[in-house]
């Protein structure tokens, strides 16, 4: 769950130019950080580590057309500028950075005891290990390295006795070459070369990049076969990943949501029928997801229920690895994911695919890893999505599991006017609720507990609402379908403890009224969020009223995005970087 970019080429301030991309993949990880480079005319090796945000960083590094960068999200070893990235063999001629977990790093530890290792970190066994190779070429012994190693990674090395060469190696962490005129790159992700270019090669699980100035060439592993490989085009731009004026990247992508849902729309007419008719067809249909994605996977369990009459079963992705082993050929797998990259995703889908099972996926990230293994894909088409906290991704996996609802009902087109209308209700949220959201922060703020409270396609918003709150501003919050709360939570409330009721005047609204004026007769400070006011609520958030009313999860889910965003700024916390987390979860 770190973030790794490498350059190779003309540009003569190599270390520069990773800085720089280092900082667009800080969501990544954001423990330390550091760079290596060969300075130009050198053959010796310089490197800089940092513990902390890399943001206002600067480097003092000397020039050089090679170098590799890392910025951290600690697995194994605390948060020291030993553990940063790079690390290097005993000789210094190795130099390595890694994103991924090396399993059996105690075991190659244990057998490289006459080597001195500087840190606590999984990865410093790899140069170590390349090093008891000998003096043969760099890619042989990453080849040979890499037949040692038991787990996932992707890995970028050079070697000071071949300055010019850097090697880019994957199995289950993302990684992807950037083809430009001036260089390559190799990188986590895209969005730190889409300044210097859209072309780019995914590299695959099992596949070498060998990167000179001037060439790329990729091989299998350990065969060392030569093949070729097919390059994309980025549709993302420099632009669209960077936060233009905003404040935090947050926000902006909180604003930039009606713009996002009405891409959703822009689906491949095709793509979505087939898709539509597997989830209809499945004997046996399983929703997939972490988090906020698994928010939207719930939602869409009551869409697909609704609207097509399809029951399935949604799973914690951690948890789904303990029942894939009941997937086969009947079996059809959703899985939802921004990034494509969640390695309890991942997992669940491997163990499943093993089985024959189908696999159907709703991601953002175009070529990642879910993406490829999946036999149909649709994708947000948000844009890419920086802040920690997911927004803008989780209003377009709304969007496009009404898309495939309304397309199990045979009604794509009506679904796809649904979604364009809702945008403009989403605007109106925005403009709504945004300086009250303010206000409200300056109450919430003072609380150690929050409770959300829905029912039915609602239920989903107070879970996605309590964690956006958590997890940016530190409040304990707790979402709950309404009526449980009187099976224990109730106890909970007190005088003044804020509680916040989803609560539109919808199929649901009395019974969700009812559970609220329960929390308020035990002295809860209620907060209502509705398109209709009522007397019985301390504070009222307005919604407005969208075309149908199971797009409520739309609407309402803006003005808590907003009151987790003004929350955690109140606190003078960073909500682009909550502490502790990663935006992209790499590791099980
Ligand atoms: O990339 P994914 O959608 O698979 O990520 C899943 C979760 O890690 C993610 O939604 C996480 O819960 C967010 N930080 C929530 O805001």
């Amino acid at each position: 769950m770190c973030g790794i970019i490498g350059y190779v080429g003309e540009l003569q301030d190599a270390a520069r130019v990773v800085l720089n991309g280092l900082k667009k993949l800080e969501y990544r990880g954001y423990d330390s950080w550091g760079i290596a480079v060969i300075p130009s005319g050198s053959t010796a090796v310089s490197i800089e580590k940092h513990i902390g945000h890399i943001s206002g960083a600067e480097t003092m590094l000397p020039k050089g057309s090679l170098a590799i960068g890392h910025t951290r999200w600690a697995t194994h070893g605390g948060v020291t500028e030993a553990n940063a990235h790079p690390h290097v063999s005993c000789g210094g001629d190795i130099i390595v950075v890694h994103n991924g977990i090396i399993e059996n790093f105690q075991e190659l530890r244990d057998e490289l005891s006459q080597h001195t290792f500087l840190s606590q970190t999984d990865t410093e066994v790899i140069p170590h290990l390349m090093e008891e190779y000998g003096k043969i070429p760099l890619e042989q012994a990453v080849s040979k390295a890499l037949q040692r190693v038991k787990g996932s990674y992707a890995i970028l090395v050079f070697s000071t006795r071949e300055p010019e060469k850097m090697i880019a190696v994957r199995k289950e962490s993302p990684l992807v070459i950037g083809l430009s005129s001036n260089g390559f790159f190799a990188a986590s992700d895209a969005v730190p070369f889409l300044e210097y270019t859209t072309k780019a090669v995914d590299l695959d699980d099992g596949e070498m990049a060998v990167i000179t100035r001037h060439h790329v060439e990729y091989y299998d592993i350990p065969s060392m076969a030569k093949k070729e490989k097919q390059q994309k085009k980025i549709t993302w731009t420099a632009e669209a990943a960077s936060k233009g004026d905003n404040a935090h990247y947050m926000i902006k992508e909180i604003l930039e949501q009606p713009s996002a849902l009405r891409n959703a729309v822009v689906q491949d007419k095709q793509k979505l029928t087939a898709f539509a008719k597997e989830v209809m067809n499945a004997k046996n249909l399983k929703l997939v997801a972490c988090g906020t994605s698994r928010h939207a996977a719930i939602i869409g369990r009551y869409l697909f229920t609704k609207l097509g009459k399809k029951p399935a079963d949604v799973y914690i992705a951690s948890e789904f690895s303990y029942f894939a082993d009941s997937s086969d050929a009947d079996t059809v797998i959703l899985a939802v994911s921004q990034s494509g990259e969640t390695a309890d995703v991942l997992d669940g889908l491997r163990k499943a695919k093993g089985k024959g099972a189908r696999i159907l996926s709703i991601v953002n990230v175009m070529g990642s890893t879910i993406d490829r293994m999946s036999d149909i894909t649709l994708y947000l088409n948000c844009g890419p999505e920086v802040g920690v906290a997911s927004t803008k991704a989780f209003l377009n996996q709304l969007a496009v599991f009404y898309l495939v609802a309304y397309t199990m009902a045979g009604k794509t087109e009506e679904g796809a006017k649904q979604i364009k209308d809702a945008a403009h209700v989403v605007e109106e949220s925005i403009k709504l609720n945004n300086e009250k959201m303010k206000m409200l922060a300056q109450t919430i703020k003072k609380f150690e507990h929050v409770y959300f409270l829905a029912r039915g396609v609602n239920f989903p918003i107070a879970i996605e609402g309590a964690l956006k709150l958590k997890e940016i501003s530190y409040v304990h919050a707790e979402g709950m379908p309404a009526g449980e709360l009187k099976h224990g939570t109730l106890a909970l409330i007190e005088k003044g403890t804020p509680v916040i009721l989803i609560n539109p005047t919808d199929y649901t609204y009395s019974d969700s009224l009812s559970n609220g004026m329960e929390t308020k007769a035990r002295g809860a400070f209620l907060i209502g969020l509705s398109n209709q006011i009522n007397p019985v609520y301390d504070f009222f958030i307005q919604l407005p009223t969208p075309s149908n009313e199971l797009l409520y999860p739309l609407v309402a889910t803006v003005p808590l995005q907003l009151l987790a965003y003004y929350t955690a700024c109140e606190k003078g916390l960073n909500p682009d970087k909550p502490r502790n987390l990663a935006k992209s979860v790499t590791v099980k």
